[in-house]
C-alpha cells in the first residue's frame, strides 16, 4: 500500500486545476442504462471510483470507453447481458446502488446488492427503496440483494423524502424519467451534482422541473436519447485545495473554481481570515492573517456547509487562533480524522457529533493513517503546516477521490511525495 510523505515547507504559490466532480460522474455514468443511445461524458475525473463504476457497468454488459487519458467516457448500454450488480463490486463503492433506479425504469427488473456500511456510518438505502416502491416497484430483500421488479413499468408518484438524501434523490430522479405519468419528489436534495444530473437527463430528452430546489417534478417519457455532457467542477476537490493556502499561507488560484458551488464554505473561510477572489479562470485564495481565526461549522445539506469538507476544515482549525466547534449533522461517525490529527499535536475533544478544536501554535509531523476519503486528505492538509515529516498511510482511500494530489500540491511548492508500498 502506498504512503504519502509531506514536509511542512512554508507558503504555497501557484495554480491548481480542479477536475470534474466524482460525485456527479458517479450518478451520470449509470444514466447510460436509461437509453440505448451513446452517452458521452467530458471533463470526467481520473479516479479509482470512476474505474469501479466502469467495471460495474461493464459487468452488466454496458460498454464504457475511457478516452483522452480518462477525461472522456463514452458509454453505451445497447445490449445489456445482465441486470445483476454483484456484492463483490458494490461493497467496494456504495454509489453502485445508483444502477438500481435506471435498470428498473428501463428493463423493469434489477438485482442489486445492498452496499453495506462504510467507515463514516451505516449508510442505509431505505429511502432509495421507498421512493422506488412509491413508483410501483416491487422489492424483495434476499441474501443481501434487492430483487426489484416493475412488471407494468414504473408509474409517476408523489413522494416526500423524510430526510434529504443525495443518492436517493438521484436514484428516484433517474427512475422517474421513464415512469408513466408525473412524479413529484419533495424534500429532494439540492446539491450541484443533482442539478448536473438533471441537466444531462434533460439533454437526453427527460422533462424535469425544479432542479436545485427541494421539489422536483418529472414528466415521464417513453424513451431517452443519448447526449454529450460535461461533468460539473468538483466542489469538494475545490474546497479541499482552497484550504491549502489557508493552512500553509501563500496564494493559490484554483482553475475552474466557481463561487456558487462553495458559497457556504467560502463564508466560513472568510470569517477565518482567508481572502477569496473570483478571477476569469476560477478562484484565487490567500491567507491575509498570520494565523487563521477559529470559526464554528455545522454541516448541512446543500446549500449549507458540506459534510465532505468537514474533515478538511477541521485540519485548518487545528492551528487556528481560538476554539472552534464543528457539528457533524449528516453522518454518525465522521470524526475519524480527529485521533490522527491529535497524533500531530492537535487538541480536539469529540463528543458524539460535536468536535471542539482548540488551536495550537504549531502542529508536528507524525506517521498517521487514512481511514476514509476525506479524512485522508485532511491529514495531508495538516502536514502542509506541520513541522517535520507527516507520513500518511493507506492512501488508496485518497486515490478514490483525488487525482494526482502530490503533483497538484507539489506544483505550488509543497514538499510532498508518494512512497510506493508493497
Ligand atoms: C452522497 O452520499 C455522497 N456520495 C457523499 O460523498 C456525501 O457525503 C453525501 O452524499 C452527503 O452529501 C456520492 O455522491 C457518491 P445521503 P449519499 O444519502 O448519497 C442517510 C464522498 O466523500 N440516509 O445524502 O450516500 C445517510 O445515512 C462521499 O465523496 C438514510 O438514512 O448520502 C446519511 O446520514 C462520502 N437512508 C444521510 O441520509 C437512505 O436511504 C445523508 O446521506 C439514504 C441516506
Amino acid at each position: 500500500m502506498d504512503s504519502i510523505v509531506i514536509t511542512g515547507n512554508g507558503p504555497l504559490n501557484g495554480v491548481i486545476p480542479i477536475a470534474g466532480a466524482k460525485n456527479a460522474c458517479l450518478t451520470l455514468m449509470p444514466a447510460t442504462l436509461l437509453t440505448d443511445q451513446p452517452l458521452t461524458l467530458t471533463n470526467a475525473p481520473r479516479l479509482s471510483d470512476i474505474r469501479t463504476m466502469s467495471q460495474l457497468l461493464g459487468s452488466l454488459g454496458a460498454e464504457v470507453a475511457s478516452l483522452q487519458d480518462g477525461k472522456v467516457l463514452a458509454l453505451s448500454s445497447h445490449d445489456l447481458t445482465s441486470h445483476r450488480a454483484d456484492y463483490e463490486i458494490v461493497r467496494k463503492m456504495r454509489a453502485s446502488i445508483l444502477v438500481l433506479g435506471p435498470l428498473l425504469a428501463r428493463y423493469g427488473h434489477a438485482v442489486v446488492s445492498l452496499p453495506g456500511g462504510c467507515a463514516i456510518g451505516a449508510r442505509p438505502v431505505d429511502l432509495h427503496l421507498r421512493a422506488l416502491e412509491a413508483m410501483g416497484a416491487q422489492l424483495d430483500l434476499r441474501e443481501g440483494y434487492v430483487h426489484a421488479t416493475a412488471p407494468g413499468g414504473l408509474r409517476g408518484a408523489r413522494f416526500r423524502f423524510p430526510l434529504v438524501s443525495v443518492g436517493a434523490t438521484e436514484n428516484a430522479l433517474m427512475a422517474a424519467t421513464l415512469a408513466k405519468g408525473t412524479t413529484i419528489l419533495e424534500n429532494a436534495a439540492r446539491e450541484p451534482e443533482i442539478v448536473d444530473l438533471a441537466r444531462c437527463l434533460m439533454r437526453m430528452g427527460a422533462q424535469i422541473e425544479g432542479a436545485g430546489t427541494s421539489t422536483l417534478t418529472i414528466e415521464g417519457v417513453s424513451s431517452l436519447s443519448g447526449a454529450t455532457h460535461a461533468v460539473v467542477t468538483d466542489r469538494i476537490e475545490l474546497g479541499t485545495y482552497m484550504l491549502a493556502p489557508a493552512i500553509a499561507g501563500g496564494e493559490v488560484e484554483c482553475l475552474g473554481g466557481r463561487l456558487d458551488l462553495v458559497q457556504a464554505f467560502v463564508d466560513k473561510l472568510e470569517q477565518a481570515g482567508v481572502e477569496v477572489v473570483e478571477t476569469s479562470r476560477g478562484l484565487k485564495v490567500s491567507r491575509k492573517t498570520d494565523r487563521l481565526r477559529a470559526v464554528n461549522v455545522d454541516t448541512e445539506p446543500f446549500p449549507g456547509f458540506p459534510t465532505d469538507l468537514q474533515a478538511q476544515f477541521m485540519a485548518a482549525m487545528c492551528a487556528a487562533e481560538g476554539e472552534s466547534v464543528l457539528q457533524e449533522h449528516i453522518f454518525e461517525n465522521r470524526f475519524m480524522h480527529a485521533p490522527e490529527l491529535m497524533r500531530m499535536g492537535a487538541r480536539i475533544d469529540v463528543h458524539g457529533g460535536t468536535a471542539r478544536v482548540t488551536g495550537v501554535d504549531q502542529l508536528r509531523g507524525a506517521p498517521v493513517m487514512a481511514t476514509d476519503l476525506r479524512a485522508s486528505v485532511s491529514l495531508i492538509l495538516a502536514g502542509l503546516a506541520a513541522r517535520g515529516d507527516t507520513v500518511v498511510s493507506r492512501v488508496y482511500h485518497l486515490d478514490r477521490g483525488y487525482e494526482h494530489v502530490e503533483q497538484k500540491l507539489g506544483a505550488c511548492g509543497a514538499r510532498i511525495e508518494r512512497i510506493t508500498g508493497s
